[in-house]
């Protein structure tokens, strides 16, 4: 949620800042900022504009030399997208100029405050009350007059300052919005993720909540907001720059929904035990007997990762038999729940930053509970929360709407589950099972993208509803939940996902021939209720498009996938629908990989 970006050291710095900015996008896109540093000293020079980063561009002027800036690229929360509430932020006198990611809790009250020692600001957002905190402050160094404006504010922050005054210098600091220092030869960037970064230096520095750092061409320091020196050493990031463009596809989604065997291929490599039939997981750290004493598993997250959690639930439940469920995370918190010692929390978050996950693990961990991560960004704050855990692998995805680390997650959730069944009560044959079946994964994988044309022939037809529905049962209605979620938000078609067993209990009332319905129909010990459903949806005029292991022959048209585990058919029965949501998108002239009102990692509330 929203994209930060700088540079300081000898190149020309408008450029390289923008191309981080595109890198950043998909963070948040309703408008841009850019400031640099006056050759001139004595001012800073900025340029703004609501949009994209391409029409931040367009205004930037041919001669806008510097060395040192920073820029954003913003997802509105406080006051409208607009050229004014866009980022950078600077006072009056075009000294100081800031950039923010996050949230400032007491901003109404800081605004209060200021207007009436004569402050008027020329924006409606939080980020300017840091602004002008700092350009008050009558400290003599750039960092003591950050470190006084952030002990002011309550919320969350990660924020980048530069000052006409201080012109050697970039200060930064964290506090749940992350700031990743990368680390070049006479250069430093800094970035709110990796993927602004990785052109030029693989070499990073990931704060801490509470940690600030001060960035000069040819060094850097990092220190908590109280002043302690906390001496951080780079680390080397795994992901390539290439995995950041777009390699020949025309969207990244369309790119991330066919990398998924290579994917998959990636979360079992180098995991799978053949002498034992069972799954090894370095980063667990829960010993057999901690993993015997489990009573209970709950899994937490949001969106698409709360999906996936429903499916990781039922996998850990049905191998393991630990009673286990999932919820919203951004539910839990606020519900007073009993935590329970002999419960095991997961978290899942693609991104590791989504704030209402992090919070739920900061709550649970502060009242004693284990909680494990099932994550994709190494490092990142939940990662890094959490007890331990397991990340899925995935690589980069950079498309806002998830698919690759949905399926990545899933399989994390099954290596989990016979992990942890292994442990208990799952026997050797049915661990075999369940490896032989994961080690088919990518092929199968592979033979449902290859079948893309028909779909894309499907999606056409479908282009044209107003609105859909999504049934599953059991293991098929987190399937159905996650269709339905991605066709919403990429083609804005409004979609509901029901429990087939459900759809006489109301949803039935919906059915007529303008309201197709999408129907996961596993061979399973499940397929004739399925069929049922299928049924009762033909009788009432219902158009149907059935996901099986066979044609159906009540439904209108059948995408058959090829037959795993039954355990695992929900891994293979959502790709066909990923793709079926991106050619509806597509179909509809959809922005598919930035969807309107979105962003990829909700670092706020
Ligand atoms: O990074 P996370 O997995 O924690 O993100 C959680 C949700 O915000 C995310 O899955 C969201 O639902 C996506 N837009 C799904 O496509």
């Amino acid at each position: 949620m929203c994209g930060i970006v700088g540079y300081i050291g000898k190149r020309d710095v408008a450029p390289l800042l923008l191309e981080g900015l595109a890198r950043l996008e998909y963070r948040g896109y309703d408008s841009a900022g850019i400031v640099v540093n006056s050759p001139k000293a004595g001012a800073l020079k900025m340029v703004k504009a609501k949009g994209r980063v391409r029409d931040l561009e367009a205004r930037v002027p041919k001669r806008f030399a510097g060395t040192t800036g920073i820029a954003h690229t913003r997802w509105a929360t406080h006051g409208a997208p607009s050229d004014v509430n866009s980022h950078p932020h600077l006072d009056p006198e075009n000294k100081v100029a800031v950039v923010h990611n996050g949230i400032v809790d007491n901003a109404a009250e800081l605004r209060a405050k200021l207007e009436a020692e004569g402050v008027v600001f020329a924006s409606e957002t939080d980020t300017e009350v840091i602004t002008h905190l700092i350009a008050r402050s009558q400290a003599d160094t750039l960092e003591e007059k950050v470190r006084e404006a952030v002990k002011a504010i309550d919320g969350t922050y990660g924020i980048a300052v530069m000052h006409a005054d201080f012109t050697d210098r970039i200060v930064v600091a964290r506090n749940g919005s992350p700031v990743i220092l990368g680390i070049g030869e006479k250069e430093m960037l800094v970035a709110s993720d990796v993927a602004a970064l990785i052109a030029h230096t693989r070499q990073v520095v990931t704060l801490n909540d509470g940690e600030m750092a001060t960035l000069k061409a040819d060094d850097f320091r990092t220190y908590t907001t109280s002043g302690t020196t906390t001496n951080s050493t780079p680390e080397t990031v795994e992901w390539e720059a290439a995995s950041y463009d777009m390699g020949g596809h025309d969207t990244y989604m369309h790119k991330e929904i066919s990398e998924q065997p290579d994917a998959v291929d990636r979360v079992l490599r180098g995991r799978i035990d053949d002498r034992f039939n069972t799954v090894h997981l370095g980063g667990l750290n829960l010993d057999p007997r901690e993993a015997r004493g489990i009573r209970r598993v709950k899994i937490l997250g949001c969106g698409t990762s709360y999906h996936a959690g429903l499916i990781g639930a039922g996998l850990i439940e049905g191998m393991a038999r630990i009673p286990a469920d999932a919820e919203p995370a951004s539910e839990f918190r606020y519900r007073n729940p009993v935590v329970d010692p002999d419960t095991l929390y997961i978290a899942v978050s693609q991104s590791g930053e989504t704030y209402d996950v992090l919070a739920a693990v900061q709550e649970l961990k502060r009242k004693g509970a284990r909680v494990l991560g099932v994550v994709n960004v190494v490092g990142s704050a939940i990662a890094r929360e959490a007890d331990g855990g397991v990340y899925v692998h995935a690589g980069p995805e950079v498309c806002v709407v998830s698919t690759k680390c949905f399926t990545n997650t899933v399989v994390a959730f099954a290596l989990l589950a016979v992990h942890l069944g292994r442990i208990r009560d799952l026997s050797v044959t049915d661990g075999k099972r369940i490896i032989d079946g994961l080690r088919k994964l990518p092929a199968q994988i592979q033979e449902i993208l290859d079948g893309e044309e028909d779909i894309k022939k499907l999606a056409a037809e479908f282009a044209e509803a107003k609105s859909m529905m999504f049934i599953g049962r059991v293991r098929g209605y987190p399937v159905a939940l996650e269709a339905s979620l991605k066709l919403k938000e990429i083609s804005y078609i409004h979609a509901e996902a029901y429990p087939a067993s459900e759809l006489k209990h109301g949803p039935l009332a919906l059915i007529e021939p303008s309201l197709p319905t999408v129907a996961i129909v596993p061979d399973d010990d499940l397929l004739e209720k399925n069929r049922a459903a299928l049924e009762e949806i033909k009788a009432r005029s219902g158009r149907i498009l059935a996901v099986a292991h066979r044609e159906q022959e009540k439904a209108d048209h059948t995408i058959v996938v090829p037959k795993n585990e039954d355990e695992l058919d929900p891994i293979l029965m959502g790709i066909p629908l990923q793709l079926l949501a991106y050619h509806t998108a597509l179909a509809m002239g959809r922005d598919i990989d930035k969807p309107r009102n979105l962003a990829k990692s909700v670092t706020v509330e």
